[in-house]
């Protein structure tokens, strides 16, 4: 039986680690071609060899545009154009607003913010030839919710959120759907910053006890369905969304 993104051409940024890596795995159970940039190169072989032919590891830095492009480039020539960019890389540092320094608050946007600009630019033309496409961006609900210690990530997450809408608007003539994940907590190393920040993992376990619904954190592998769905063409008539993944705290 074919798959669900059978003859899909896909990239996807921060694609070898957790929440990523999990939605490459799904696209290419579901019969697509993809590849994927990160900037750990080292890891990037590791699934490279790993996840086999149907899969191809560019190594970017999201906040170069000119690796960027070249990464856009190289991976539209690989799988011979392209249906669906994904763009999730992210980065995350915490601490209190009196604080935090402008180098980390720049550093957080050139990853979550500016990345997806870059992305949207030199992956769009490449949609356009295909006559249809979709972009999913990864925000967070921390670009929905506030938190403590959290003012310069979630700006730069709210910000995806805004891109995409306008976006989405923007290329809509075009068939191109843009939609953005926002995922709560998910239970991956990335979160450490925001973790010490609270004052340790015993203290992070009772705050998500008390403000997730469902009482736990997400796994990767339950965000990695939402990345397929907004891929595919089951998702046709959506777009300009924030969806949120997240045991049902945004409510
Ligand atoms: N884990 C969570 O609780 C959570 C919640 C909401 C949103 N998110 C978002 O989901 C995405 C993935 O998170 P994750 O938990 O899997 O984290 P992760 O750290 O495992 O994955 C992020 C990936 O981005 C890559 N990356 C970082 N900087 C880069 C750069 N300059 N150029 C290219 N690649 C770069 C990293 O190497 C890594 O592979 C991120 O955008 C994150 O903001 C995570």
């Amino acid at each position: 039986m074919a798959g669900r993104l059978a003859g899909k051409r896909i990239i996807l940024t921060g694609g070898v680690n957790n929440i990523g890596l999990d939605a490459v795995r799904s696209f290419l159970r579901e019969g697509a071609k993809v590849v994927v940039g990160d900037i750990d190169a080292v890891r990037g072989e590791q699934v490279s060899a790993e996840l086999g032919e149907d899969l191809h590891f560019v190594p970017v830095d999201v906040t170069s545009e000119d690796s960027v492009a070249s990464f856009i480039a190289q991976g539209t020539d690989w799988l011979g154009g392209l249906d669906g960019l994904c763009q999730n890389a992210g980065l995350q540092r915490s601490g209190s607003v009196t604080t935090f320094d402008a180098d980390n608050w720049d550093a957080l946007f050139a990853v979550n913010s500016r990345a997806h600009f870059f992305g949207a630019k030199h992956a769009v033309p490449h949609l356009r030839k295909s006559g249809k496409g979709s972009i999913v961006n990864t925000a967070s609900l921390a670009g929905q919710r506030g938190g403590p210690g959290m003012t310069a990530y979630s700006a730069s997450k709210g910000a995806v959120i805004a891109f995409g809408t306008a976006l989405a608007v923007e290329l809509a003539p075009d068939n191109i759907r843009v939609n953005t994940i926002c995922p709560g907590w998910v239970d991956t190393a990335f979160n450490q910053p925001a973790i010490d920040f609270m004052g340790g993992r015993a203290t992070q376990d009772e705050v998500v006890k008390a403000i997730v619904p469902m009482g736990r954190q997400g796994m990767p592998e339950e965000i990695a369905p939402l990345f397929v769905y907004l891929v595919s063409d089951e998702s046709a008539y959506m777009t300009a969304q924030a969806i949120t993944i997240d045991g049902g705290v945004y409510n």
